[in-house]
């Protein structure tokens, strides 16, 4: 098979086109597409005011797309995809779910990429932008094939110098990366420092103070006056030492409100982190409770922030774990513009060394949310490795991203599975099932050998990769799972702290009581005995020994699968994702043993299968 490992999953478009607006692009790419495509003839034309939507119909021999301003790209796409996965291109007016599809950078300037797993960053490195045009050019078509259409370029986490990327000392840099993804539909969001008037000079970042609104006014005024379609600033204040208006007593409508009026008058957006919780706490206080957090700073300022403030909500309350619930915000603050965030880099499901795929637990989420949030982004899963994102396999995530921010709720996880495995390897690929299979399984398989049903938190500290039970139980940081000889888990019902009475009331009661929460989310709403029943008869102790021994033969079998693959996969595919198979396996042994040592040594009860747990 010829395949170019660079090329995620369009293998046969080769370098990227230049093009100065996203419809000429389209133009372009068609061309270039076409040319791989023997025997084909197709015309794009544009339906100006008609914005992302297409649609793509045949005339004679001929096929026709057509399609808005970015949607003729995205049309373009859709075609040049179907035809090389072997599917019918045509489809009738198509837009997508989401009107903004965003993937936030954690990327420092440094070149370090916060959480990043697919090597340093590719827009900085040594505090300062360093990139190869051609590459931005490579992640514009690939977003644009997907239908993304906005990316953060900073980490949330901003450090000197990010901080003045919203500054003159490196706008003009921040331009020369918007006129690169423009013409491919892509609009530039930055990561702000609350604190900057301060940094700059002024006595206070103080929302309600005239001199930070008008500094705010003016830098907003030189941001537009050099990138006009900046989508806007992403925050993240009062968050693990990130400063912000809780440090002048002003509430996080007021904070936000106040720099979205500095952007009003550029019809720029304010996205607002809503990841807010006390990270300085003692694990003897059983008052406060982690999950609770995002819903009791937010919930109450419903209505109180700017039509264009958009609060970006995790999906889960706690941070991004293995198995949590859909934040309770989502189904509060009706008035109140919203985006999901989800994270494509893996920092608690694997880093991109065991193989995750994330579709499905996006699908579940999907169909949990009564209401949809208008909008949804991503932390990437990206870097400077030739493949994008460590594991050629984990690519699949982005592609699949970019599906679920077009289609929503309709978006068919496996569907999109094997889609990617035959653009990536071709559609006569004959391992195709096989690792179709390997995709699907691939989650529960991480699952089972991590924390058990839906504990979370047992993960090692700060680098959050392989086992540590108690690494994080008498940390700062609320993430307890307070685990003795007789049970383990944290009451979250009314009796305890009452975590699922910001539910809905039918889903506050379906979570609170044992028989009806869901069983992969038991240990997140309830402390329970290890002698506690499962429906199937089984201990939970036996459930959660089960679990792990099953987590950890499938991470093998994942390996065995692989290696029966050779034959048909690039030797450099085959040989890089070797050795991640090998590592996930060492791995989810790894969490095998020290997960049924820590329960075994506490109850001092055997498997009941005799299997032999470390002690
Ligand atoms: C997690 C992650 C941090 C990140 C934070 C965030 O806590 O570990 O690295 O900064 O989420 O989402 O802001």
């Amino acid at each position: 098979m010829k395949m170019d490992p660079r090329l995620c999953w369009l293998p046969f478009m080769g370098p990227a086109c230049e093009a100065s607006d996203p419809f000429a692009m389209a133009q372009a790419e068609l061309a270039l597409g076409l040319a791989s495509l023997e025997g084909v003839q197709a015309r794009v034309s544009l339906l100006p005011g008609r914005g992302d939507g297409y649609e793509i119909k045949k005339e004679q021999d001929t096929y026709l797309v057509q399609g808005g301003e970015k949607g003729a790209l995205y049309g373009v796409y859709h075609l040049l995809l179907s035809l090389h996965a072997g599917e019918c291109p045509l489809t009738k007016w198509n837009e997508p779910a989401f009107p903004l599809r965003m993937l936030n950078h954690w990327d420092n300037m440094t070149g370090k990429v916060e959480r990043g797993y697919a090597g340093d960053s590719f827009f900085y490195q040594d505090n300062r932008f360093d990139y190869d045009p051609a590459r931005i050019r490579q992640y514009g078509r690939m977003l644009a094939s997907v239908g993304i259409n906005a990316i953060s370029i900073n980490n949330v986490n901003v450090h000197a110098p990010a901080d003045r990327l919203v500054t003159d000392q490196l706008l003009p840099e921040v331009k020369k990366i918007a006129d690169i993804l423009r013409p491919f539909g892509v609009r530039l969001i930055i990561a702000v420092d609350y604190a900057l008037p301060v940094t700059m000079g002024l006595k206070t970042a103080d929302p309600l103070d005239p001199a930070v609104q008008a500094f705010w006014k003016k830098q907003c005024d030189e941001i537009y006056a050099c990138v006009p379609d900046l989508l806007g600033f992403l925050v993240k204040a009062d968050s693990e030492f990130r400063p912000g208006p809780y440090m002048y007593k002003r509430d996080h409508a007021q904070g936000a409100n106040m720099l979205a009026r500095a952007l009003k008058p550029h019809r720029g957006m304010l996205i607002w982190r809503c990841f807010v919780y006390n990270c300085r706490q003692d694990w003897r206080d059983h008052s406060i409770d982690r999950p609770k957090a995002a819903y009791e700073n937010y919930a109450w300022l419903d209505g109180q922030f700017d039509d264009n403030v958009i609060l970006q909500v995790k999906n889960g309350p706690y941070d991004f774990q293995v198995r949590e619930p859909v934040s309770p915000l989502f189904y509060a603050m009706e008035k109140t513009e919203k985006a999901i965030e989800f994270q494509l880099a893996q920092e608690y499901t694997g880093h991109q060394i065991d193989l995750y795929y994330m579709a499905p637990m996006w699908k579940e989420v999907m169909d949990d949310l009564r209401v949809m949030p208008k909008h949804i982004c991503a932390v990437t899963n990206l870097g400077r490795d030739e493949n994008w994102t460590g594991h050629h396999l984990a690519q699949a995530n982005l592609y699949a991203y970019g599906r679920l921010c077009w289609l929503g709720r309709e978006m068919d996880g496996k569907g999109e599975a094997r889609r990617w495995i035959a653009l990536t390897f071709g559609q006569h690929f004959p391992e195709a099932d096989r690792l179709l299979s390997m995709l699907m399984d691939s989650r529960e398989i991480y699952e089972k050998y991590n924390a058990p049903l839906g504990l979370c938190w047992m993960v090692t500290p700060h680098t959050h990769y392989g086992p540590d039970p108690e690494g994080y139980e008498f940390a700062l940081w609320g993430t307890f799972h307070r685990a003795n000889h007789q049970a383990v888990g944290i009451d979250r019902t009314e009796k305890g702290t009452g975590y699922a009475c910001q539910y809905p009331e039918d889903m506050a009661k379906m979570y609170q009581d044992t028989d009806t929460c869901p069983e992969k989310l038991l240990l997140f709403f309830h402390r329970l005995r290890y002698d506690f029943k499962m429906k199937d008869g089984r201990t939970l102790l036996q459930r959660i020994y089960d679990d792990h021994f099953e987590g950890a033969q499938g991470a093998e079998r994942l390996l065995s699968d692989w290696e029966k693959m050779q034959p048909h996969l690039p030797e450099a595919i085959y040989a890089h994702s070797l050795d991640r198979f090998r590592r996930q396996v060492k791995n989810a042994h790894d969490w095998r043993d020290i997960i049924n040592t820590y329960f075994y040594r506490f109850t001092g009860i055997a498997d009941e299968k005799g299997r032999k747990i470390y002690d």
